[in-house]
C-alpha cells in the first residue's frame, strides 16, 4: 500500500511516498529557511504563500524519485495541525482535492503523531510500549505508546519548548536561525572538556516529569547583559548581540546547551525508571543534536539499562511528510483518521 503524506504545517514543504507504513520510498523537504532567516523566525504569511507555490513541484519530485504515478497512490495522508493555521490550510486544502479528483481515502494527521512515527520508519520492529521524548521548535512532550496503541502523556514543557529556547538562545547571541545547530556548533568549538567556569548556569529544576526552559534563557540573559553593562532586564538589541565577544558566546552557547540536554536526559531516564517501556525513542528537530544523543547513551548505559534507544537519522527528525504518510497509514490501518479540520493547536491524536 503506498502512502502520500503532505506536510505544511511550519516552514518545510515536504511531499513522501511510503509503503507499507515503513518503507520510504521518497522523502522531499523543501526548506523555507533561507527565506525566514532576515525575519530571525517564521512569518506566517510569507510561509503559507510560499507553500502554495512549492507544494505542487514538491508533489511531483516525490513522485518522481519514488518512480510511481499518482495512479500507483492508495491513501493521502495530510497534517492538520498542530502548527500555523495558513500553513495547515494551504496543505489540507490541497491533499483533499487531490484526494477528492483521484478518489482516493485520506486521512488527517497529527504532527506530533508523525514525529512519533519516525521512531517506526527508523526501526521498523521497534517493541512497545515506547517511552517518547518528543523535542521539537513547538513542542517538547513524554509520552507513553502502550501496546493498544495509545499514548499517554507523562510530562510536558510549562513553558517554551526545547527548540524554542535553543532558537531564542542564539539569537540573544546574535547567531541565525534556525539556532539549534548553530548553539550546537558553538557549544563543540568551546570543547566538551572546557570548566564552563567562565559562564556558570544554574541547573534547571522542575518537579515530576515536566520541563521549563524560560528560567534557563533568562539567566543567560541576565548574565550576557551584565557582561556588556547593560541594564538588567532592559533586553539585548541585535546590535549588542553582534558585538559580543565570540570567546563569551562559545561558552554561552555551551553552557546553555550542556543545562538543556542534562534536563531533558533527567527528566527521560526518571520516566524510564517509572515506566519500565520496551524501548525508547527521542524524537523531533532537537533530536538532531549530538550531546544529547550522546548523554541519553550514556545516561541509560550507566543506569544498567538494557532497553534500545531509537534516535532517528537527519531527515527524519525535523518535519518530514515521511512521518506523516507513516502516521496517517497507521491511524487508516485502524479506522480512525477521519476529521480533516485544520486544528492549529491539535495535541496527540489518540491520547489517553
Ligand atoms: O521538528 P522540527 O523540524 O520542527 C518543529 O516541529 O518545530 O524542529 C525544529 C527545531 C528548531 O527549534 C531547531 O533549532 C531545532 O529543532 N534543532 C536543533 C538542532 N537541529 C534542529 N536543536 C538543537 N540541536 C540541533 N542540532
Ligand atoms: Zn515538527
Amino acid at each position: 500500500m503506498l502512502t502520500l503524506g503532505i506536510e505544511t504545517s511550519c516552514d518545510e514543504t515536504s511531499a513522501a511516498v511510503v509503503e507499507d507504513g515503513t518503507r520510504v520510498r521518497s522523502n522531499v523537504v523543501s526548506s523555507q529557511v533561507a527565506l525566514h532567516a532576515p525575519f530571525g523566525g517564521v512569518v506566517p504569511e510569507l510561509a503559507a504563500r510560499s507553500h502554495v507555490e512549492r507544494l505542487p513541484l514538491v508533489m511531483d519530485e516525490a513522485l518522481r524519485v519514488a518512480e510511481v504515478g499518482l495512479e500507483d497512490i492508495d491513501l493521502v495522508a495530510v497534517t492538520r495541525g498542530p502548527g500555523l493555521v495558513g500553513a495547515l490550510l494551504v496543505g489540507v486544502g490541497f491533499a483533499r482535492a487531490l484526494a477528492w479528483q483521484r478518489g482516493l481515502p485520506i486521512v488527517g494527521v497529527s504532527h506530533l503523531d508523525g514525529h512519533m512515527h519516525s521512531a517506526f520508519l527508523q526501526s521498523p520492529g521497534i517493541a512497545l510500549p515506547l517511552l517518547v521524548l518528543a523535542v521539537s521548535g513547538g513542542h517538547t512532550e513524554l509520552v507513553l505508546l502502550g501496546r493498544d496503541g495509545r499514548y499517554t502523556l507523562l510530562g510536558r514543557t510549562l513553558d517554551d519548548a526545547a527548540g524554542e529556547a535553543f532558537d531564542k538562545v542564539a539569537r540573544l547571541l546574535g547567531l541565525p536561525y534556525p539556532g539549534g545547530p548553530e548553539i550546537e556548533r558553538c557549544a563543540a568549538r568551546y570543547g566538551a572538556s572546557s570548566p564552563l567556569a567562565d559562564f556558570n548556569l544554574p541547573p534547571i529544576r522542575v518537579s515530576g516529569l515536566d520541563f521549563s526552559f524560560s528560567g534557563i534563557k533568562t539567566a543567560v540573559r541576565y548574565r550576557l547583559e551584565r557582561t556588556m553593562g547593560v541594564a538588567q532586564g532592559s533586553g539585548l538589541d541585535p546590535r549588542a548581540s553582534a558585538t559580543l565577544p565570540p570567546s563569551l558566546v562559545l561558552a554561552a552557547a555551551a553552557a546553555f546547551q550542556r543545562r538543556a540536554v542534562e534536563h531533558l536526559v533527567d527528566r527521560l531516564s526518571l520516566a524510564a525508571v517509572q515506566v519500565a517501556p520496551a524501548s525508547i525513542a527521542i524524537v523531533g528537530g532537537v533530536a538532531m543534536n549530538g550531546a544529547l544523543a550522546r548523554a541519553a547513551r550514556d545516561e541509560l548505559a550507566a543506569s544498567g539499562s538494557a532497553v534500545p534507544l531509537v534516535i532517528p537519522g537527519a531527515g527524519l527528525c525535523t518535519d518530514n511528510a515521511g512521518m506523516i504518510a507513516a502516521a496517517g497509514h497507521a491511524l487508516y490501518r485502524r479506522g480512525s483518521g477521519a476529521s480533516l479540520e485544520v486544528d492549529p493547536s491539535l495535541r496527540w491524536e489518540a491520547a489517553s
